[in-house]
């Protein structure tokens, strides 16, 4: 079907007291409007976003991560019905749908979107709005009805009499609009209100007045819309996708010793019987396998890939790596742009030196199967040490070593006999 997107993300976002535009805001390392636009990749074809303060940065933001998305620009910023507005041009022609949503609120998901369509499609919608019920409902626009339950149309916080404050349905801001009916009310909105904005909440009453088929799709789970206006609120965010993301993997078979202080990113996946102990944090993308054991304080940085019976222990650091199976990193090591084989041992302190600050180049560590590598030794990349080869304790390895070899760089030990009985004499 045909169903294309507008974003809303041209507003200021004051309260963030930030010189970083509020979308560009990242919950493990990815910005909220990328979870926005992640939310809608497999349901539509084409997606605009609105930019305005902070326009280029935004701007650059999509163009170098999203191929199937548009930006355009609003300014002045008048509302967000006027917001909405910009993309008439764009869409002059299109008969389809249009899902519309604001690029601070990272929590929505793919499901509750493709539900959100199916029931617009199931009520031969014209327009449909979704709302959801909060106990305290502040600053959200309020769902106001009719005698008989049917939509009559959204108050503002700041235009609501007390009665319509009381009102605990409010509006999600998102919207599905059958765009070639609903167009024509985006060169009709005024800016008759509190706020002298033209409000895209206006458009419910337009359709109604139209005689359009005008509905409100009640969103169960009221954090999905979580909106982010403070640095407060993109705390509690995170603590709301995290607290999804472990009650997902418990329910597949992944042990989380200790929820309150386990940290893992949407975008990681993890295998049956795998145990994640505490004070662990993972951000990026990840496929983890099963029984594995990751942590205590583990960090997983992104684009690591573990397979089966691994483990990652306390205080090991793994960025942009691929470990295989019944492989050990046990202990205060960092582990970046690396293969590690099967049956490969790690000892404790063991860092590979994948970055050189002087020409900015990151390179690679290849260990091959079973490779054993003494503790506290520095792999300086681009290093490869051959299958089965072991490295002593203590050693900087600069150079390849051969399968089954043994390297080691080592000053030879001195034993002064008595040394320190003289010392204290
Ligand atoms: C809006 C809704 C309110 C709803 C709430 C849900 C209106 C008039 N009100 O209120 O009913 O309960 O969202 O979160 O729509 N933006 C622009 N250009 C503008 C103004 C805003 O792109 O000129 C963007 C903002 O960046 C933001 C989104 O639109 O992403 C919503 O704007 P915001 O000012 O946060 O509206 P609310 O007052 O929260
Ligand atoms: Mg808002």
């Amino acid at each position: 079907m045909n169903i294309k997107s507008v974003i809303l993300a041209a507003g200021k976002g004051t309260r963030m007291k930030s010189d970083t535009p509020k979308v560009l805001h990242k919950i493990y390392g990815k910005t909220l409007l990328g979870y926005v636009l992640d939310s809608v990749k497999n349901i539509t074809d084409e997606n605009f976003v609105i930019v305005g303060h902070h326009a280029e940065e935004v701007e650059a933001f999509v163009n170098l991560n999203y191929n199937n998305a548009k930006t355009v620009l609003q300014s002045p910023q008048l509302g967000t019905g006027h917001a909405v507005s910009m993309v008439c041009p764009n869409l002059e022609n299109y008969d389809g749908l249009v899902l519309i949503l604001c690029g601070d609120t990272p929590l929505i998901t793919e499901e509750t979107l493709r539900k959100f369509v199916e029931y617009h499609n199931s009520t031969n919608s014209d327009l449909t709005v979704m709302s959801t019920l909060f106990d305290n409902p502040t600053n959200y626009g309020r769902i106001i009805r009719e005698a008989d339950n049917s939509l009559k149309c959204i108050v503002e916080e700041k235009d609501a009499t007390p009665e319509q404050k009381a009102v605990k349905e409010v509006n999600a801001g998102i919207y599905c609009l059958n765009w070639g009916k609903i167009k024509a009310a985006f060169s009709q909105l005024t800016s008759n209100n509190a706020q002298g904005e033209y409000y895209l909440t206006d458009i419910i009453e337009w359709g109604k007045k139209h005689l359009l088929n005008v509905n409100a799709y009640i969103l169960e789970d009221n954090k999905e819309i979580y909106g982010i206006n403070s640095r407060l609120n993109l705390a509690q965010a995170a603590r709301y996708l995290t607290d999804r993301v472990l009650n997902n993997l418990m329910f597949n078979g992944v042990t989380i010793v200790d929820p309150a202080s386990t940290w893992i990113s949407a975008d990681t996946q993890i295998g049956k019987d795998t145990i994640i102990y505490p004070a662990t944090y993972i951000e990026g993308k990840n496929v983890i396998g099963s029984k594995c054991s990751i942590g205590p304080c583990a960090h997983l940085r992104g684009d690591v890939v573990v397979d089966d019976n691994v483990k990652i222990g306390n205080f090991v650091e793994v960025k942009k790596s691929h470990i295989k199976s019944n492989t050990n990193v046990g202990h205060l090591s960092y582990i970046g742009d690396s293969e590690l084989g099967e049956q490969v041992n790690i000892g404790a302190g063991t860092i590979t030196a994948n970055y050189d600050p002087l020409s900015k180049i990151k390179s690679k560590t290849i260990l091959k199967n079973s490779v054993k590598i003494g503790s506290n030794t520095v792999l300086v990349a681009p290093v490869t040490v051959e299958e089965g080869a072991n490295i002593g304790a203590g050693s900087v390895v600069t150079k390849d070593i051969p399968a089954w070899a043994l390297g080691l760089t080592r000053s030879p030990l001195k034993i002064l006999t008595d040394w320190v009985k003289k010392k204290i004499k």
